[in-house]
């Protein structure tokens, strides 16, 4: 992944526990240090070392640091670098979901070959609304409830993850997660 998403990590790390912490979670994920530049593109499996890394130094699961990286993802990264975008998505949840694949489609001339995930909104009824998450990439899902979590927080939203069901998929993942918004 793009070095923006490993960055935002290493940034979250530092933020909330300090630069001696931030080292010994590259030291344990065995990750070379000048995997940071926000514009390279680097191996997947960078990411998913220093993930696993800040948990493991945490102690806690990686779906717990996934969740957390995601909220900070939104209310940390994009929103101090890229808040014209965001704006520009929508001004509340629904429409800035709806808008989400544009969002990823007009930066794909920045980040060229990137592999962004695509998102499907469907609104029923009584404030429930599904959201279909797809991806190339495998266990990124704790990362996306960590998303919504922050884009909540960020509009003003109240919003309850009523259910979380993977479903069947020949390669990457599909997640749809069933939400109440209040
Ligand atoms: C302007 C703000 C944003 C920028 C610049 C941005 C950019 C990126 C980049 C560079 C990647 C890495 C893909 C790769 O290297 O192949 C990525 C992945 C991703 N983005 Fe965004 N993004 C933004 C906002 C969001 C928001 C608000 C969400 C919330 C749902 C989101 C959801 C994701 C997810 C889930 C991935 C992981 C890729 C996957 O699931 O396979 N992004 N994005």
């Amino acid at each position: 992944m793009y070095g923006v998403i490993n960055k935002s990590l290493r940034d979250m790390v530092v933020e909330q526990f300090g630069d001696g912490k931030w080292q010994e979670v590259l030291l344990r994920s065995g990750v070379p240090d000048d995997s940071f530049l926000a514009m390279q593109s680097y191996d997947d499996d960078i990411t998913y070392s220093l993930a696993q890394a800040c948990a493991d130094e945490m102690d806690i699961d990686l779906s717990d640091a996934l969740r957390a990286f995601g909220v900070h993802w939104v209310e940390n990264t994009v929103a101090r670098q890229y808040e014209s975008l965001l704006q520009a998505a929508g001004s509340d949840m629904l429409s800035f979901l709806r808008n989400l694949n544009n969002l990823h489609d007009r930066i794909s001339s920045t980040f060229l070959n990137y592999r962004p995930p695509n998102f499907r909104v469907h609104e029923g009824n009584e404030n429930n609304v599904e959201i279909l998450y797809l991806s190339e990439r495998i266990g990124l899902t704790p990362f996306v409830e960590g998303l919504l979590q922050g884009l909540a927080q960020r509009f003003n939203q109240s919003m309850e993850i009523l259910e979380i069901e993977p479903q069947a998929v020949n390669a990457g993942e599909k997640t749809l997660f069933k939400v109440r918004m209040g």
